[in-house]
């Protein structure tokens, strides 16, 4: 059998479990999975002791997006390479409609932003956010191109759907086997929350908290699962952070609505004291941090297997940008860093205190954005025939989290000084090495758009 690379003796993350297996790999693609393999290959690589994962796909980053007044710091380039270091292989980016264009439009400006630029694979979801009725008749088209999901926003003046378009999206993006992602946070209360605050001087940090309450996501959560069963449609909820928020998605999955449902580590790992820190405002993002008793019912959900996926919502922004809004959260720009370090701290906050199993932690950042965005059997998993998209973990190299040494753009991390139990070796896309012993190795090599293989 021809065969280019084998990683040795590594404990392999399978579908069937976790074995002390050769993973062979041949033209970008896994080729075989056997104990004490005889096959020669060119290269080979021990990773006795080490794990073999499938590499992670982020469902969710913003790179390079628009907001207020700046730009996320990340672009394309610097985003994929900090991926690559946390062991993500495909990332799923939204694209940016500006107002006027169509859908296919702001697919076509963004596509040229990664196209080219992007070290790892990728894919877009359709973000829309301008005359959403008006771009309808676009979106059999755009499903018919590998353009199968399609973001909306509940709230954020300018870019929200109201409930009429939002039906109507539902009701065509379903009927072509699509999937609506949604931003569920009801914009009526953080309207009036807001106002509320800003009239009375309150706009420190915990003010963009108190601004947007759980019983805010659990509303939007509520009332589109109840239009999503009418209508017979899934859909996706975007960056699940609340108590409140899980136990609406629970009842409209209860009556029958068809639910996936996505949370991010900072609503596992982080709490809205982070706002009441000289440096607070970093911390603002949306929906914003919670309380412990959130992050303890996301953790428990995810035992359960009640929540599907786990992305990061990549938003970051600099020192710089953080501190331009003077601390006032009206005008601090929303988001936070987080794709180089989900693994990490996935692994060691979930799996390394048995909050979750090794295989769950798999199935969260691997094979259910894989089957859930149509990337099976290429993507998700080790299996014969899939990409060769691995990482090797070290979990006896124990190492921790500093902005200095991670990737991205940023210059902070809401993460610095966290221990992490092991550390990404060495990550492969479809076979090439894009990281070598913890290092970026991937100038030359370039993703593939997973929406429109070539
Ligand atoms: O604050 C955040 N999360 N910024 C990115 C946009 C969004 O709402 O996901
Ligand atoms: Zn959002
Ligand atoms: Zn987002």
């Amino acid at each position: 059998m021809r065969t280019d690379l084998v990683i040795q003796n590594g404990r392999v993350v399978t579908p069937a479990g976790v074995k002390e297996l050769d993973v062979g790999i041949a033209g970008g693609k896994i080729v075989f999975l056997e104990k004490e393999s005889p096959h020669p290959a060119p290269t080979s690589i021990d990773a006795k002791g080490r794990l073999v994962l499938p590499g992670c796909i982020d469902a969710h980053t913003h790179m390079g997006i628009p907001i207020l007044h700046t730009h996320s710091a990340d672009d394309f380039a610097s985003g994929s390479i900090a991926a690559a270091c946390g062991g993500v292989t495909t990332l799923l980016d939204f694209t940016v409609q500006q107002p006027g264009q169509s859908l296919l439009e702001s697919l076509e400006a963004r596509l040229r932003q990664a196209e080219r630029w992007c070290h790892i694979d990728y894919g877009l979801h359709i973000n829309i956010t301008d005359q959403p009725e008006k771009w309808l008749s676009q979106i059999p088209q755009l499903i018919k191109l590998g353009y199968t999901s399609f973001k909306i926003f509940s709230t954020y003046e300018n870019m929200m759907v109201n409930e009429d378009a939002f039906k109507k999206i539902l009701e065509k993006v379903s009927e072509h086997g699509g999937l609506v992602m949604l931003h569920a946070e009801d914009h009526g209360w953080i309207e009036r929350l807001t106002r509320r605050h800003v009239a009375t001087g309150k706009v420190t940090p915990i003010f963009h908290a108190r601004s947007r309450p759980p019983r805010a996501e659990a509303e939007a959560i509520a009332r589109a699962g109840r239009w999503a069963r009418v209508i017979g449609a899934p859909l996706y909820i975007v960056h699940l952070s609340s108590a409140a928020g899980l136990e609406a998605a629970r009842k409209a999955r209860d009556a029958g609505t068809r639910l996936f449902l996505e949370t991010c580590p900072q609503y596992l790992l982080l709490t809205e004291q982070r706002y009441l820190d000289p440096n607070g405002h970093y911390y603002i993002t949306t929906p914003p941090l919670r309380k412990q008793k959130d992050c303890r019912a996301l953790w428990e959900a995810l035992a359960t297997d009640e929540i599907d996926v786990i992305a990061t919502d990549h938003c970051p922004f600099t020192r710089a940008q953080k501190e331009s809004g003077g601390g006032n959260f009206l005008h601090t720009p929303n988001g936070l860093p987080g794709v180089e370090t989900l693994f990490p701290l996935l692994y060691t906050h979930g799996v390394a205190e048995s909050k979750i199993t090794l295989t769950q932690l798999v199935r969260l950042v691997a094979a259910h954005p894989a089957e859930i965005f149509h990337l099976q059997p290429a993507k998700g998993s080790i299996t014969i025939g899939a990409d060769a998209d691995l990482v090797i973990w070290d979990p006896s190299s124990p190492a921790w989290i500093t902005s200095d040494n991670l990737h991205g753009n940023d210059d902070w991390s809401p993460y610095e000084g966290t221990p992490t139990a092991g550390r990404v070796v060495t990550t492969f896309v479809r076979g090439q090495m894009v990281v070598h012993q913890g290092r970026f190795v991937g100038d030359d090599i370039f993703g593939q758009n997973l929406c429109s293989p070539n």
